[in-house]
């Protein structure tokens, strides 16, 4: 089992090396290989994804990510900045379906921001679709306008675009996961204005038609928004694009406490997957050895259940993390009254004794 590691920047290294001390205590044999990517790997390399590191996670069976970006690089062309790296590694190796569970542990009920009822028990999906939408889609850039509002100025423009098999792919995918729990798919849209979004409606209604067995409801996305902070438990699946997709599981991650909680799998159609927390480097908090590396450790067992056949290793781990919540011990991201303030590590260490 070879496993690229690339922790990245800001908490990405603090994060991932609590990930990797607990894949260390399963007493199963990983071979692990370290590679720099983003801005750190800008800074050693000159470029953020190297061609030595877009090799090694191509050539093994799961990539466990940290995350990249810092606002020093900010400035930099486009295809420079940090962030090109996590988007080429989902481009190249073909990572088209993420994966965010935002499932509530009952111990963090009391950690959201939300009303503690509206949150109890809930366990939703949402399934991303990672390489197509306004992400990928061509041309983009800056020219002079020569239409619209102030033809003869400078303008900015990207491209929204879903082809039928990108739409057909992430559909079956979302039907599939549904059939394995309650059977019910939401597909976000905003069909009442985008025509690529019409297209991905019509899409995934005739998809529909080889699952009768799994309901299937069409939401808008600012519907969608409103709906998972007032009725979060209503939603089963959801499945959605690119940038709408990056937009809600933010906002879902409160729904379980908050983002140092979000894991995430983005596979390929090989059973290839890279693996990383749905949030980002926290440059806010970087280097002071704070940040939750729940996210992180949950998405390692991601990685065990959905790339490398080990589906025991992973219930363990998310055994561990549940009994460590049950400790009391919490990062300042989910510290509540009455609980026991943990730094990273020894967040991380925890996880590793609950293995034992
Ligand atoms: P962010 O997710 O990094 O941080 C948002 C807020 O959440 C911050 O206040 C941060 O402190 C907090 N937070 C995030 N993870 C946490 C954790 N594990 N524990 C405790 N608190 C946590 O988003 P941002 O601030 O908008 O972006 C920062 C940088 O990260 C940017 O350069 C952005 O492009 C990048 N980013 C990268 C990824 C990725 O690598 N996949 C994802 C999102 C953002
Ligand atoms: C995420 C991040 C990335 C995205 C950025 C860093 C490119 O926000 O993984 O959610 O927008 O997909
Ligand atoms: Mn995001």
């Amino acid at each position: 089992m070879k496993i690229a590691v690339l922790p990245g920047d800001g908490i990405g290294t603090e994060i991932v090396a609590e990930a990797v001390n607990v894949l260390n205590a399963l007493g199963l044999k990983f071979e692990m290989e370290h590679a720099l990517v983003g801005g750190a790997a800008f800074d050693a390399h000159g470029h953020p994804l190297p061609e030595s590191t877009l090799k090694l996670a191509m050539a093994s069976d799961a990539v466990l990510f940290g995350a990249v970006g810092d606002w020093k690089y900010d400035k930099l062309d486009r295809p420079l900045r940090p962030e090109q790296a996590i988007l080429g590694l989902r481009k190249h190796m073909g990572l088209f379906a993420n994966f965010r569970p935002a499932i509530c542990y009952e111990q963090l009920v009391g950690a959201s921001s939300l009303k503690p009822e509206l949150i109890s028990g809930l366990d939703i999906l949402i399934i991303r679709e990672l390489t197509g939408d306004i992400y990928f889609g061509q041309p983009r850039g800056r020219r002079t306008a020569v239409d619209g509002h102030f033809p003869g100025t400078e303008e900015a423009f990207d491209t929204m675009r879903y082809s039928k098999p990108e739409i057909e792919r992430i559909a079956h995918v979302a039907f599939q996961a549904a059939r394995k729990r309650n059977k019910k798919v939401t597909s976000v849209d905003k069909a009442n204005v985008l025509e690529t979004f019409q297209f991905w409606k019509d899409v995934v209604t005739e998809v529909h038609a080889q699952y009768p067995d799994v309901e299937l409801q069409h939401m808008y996305v600012d519907n969608a928004a409103m709906q998972l902070v007032k009725a979060p438990k209503a939603f089963d699946v959801v499945v959605t694009g690119n940038m709408f997709g990056d937009i809600l599981s933010d906002e879902a991650s409160m729904l379980t406490g908050s983002i140092g909680m979000l894991p995430s799998a983005s596979l390929n159609a090989k059973g290839q997957g890279l693996y990383e927390p749905s949030h980002g480097s926290a440059p806010d908090i970087a280097g002071k050895g704070v940040a939750n590396p729940l996210a992180t450790i949950l998405s390692a067992a991601m990685m065990l259940r959905f790339s490398l056949n080990q589906p025991d290793a992973a219930d363990r781990i998310e055994a561990a993390v549940q009994k460590v919540l049950a400790q009391g011990l919490r990062t300042p991201d989910i510290y509540s009254e009455g609980t026991t303030k943990v730094g990273t590590a020894e967040m991380g260490a925890a996880v590793v004794k609950a293995l034992a």
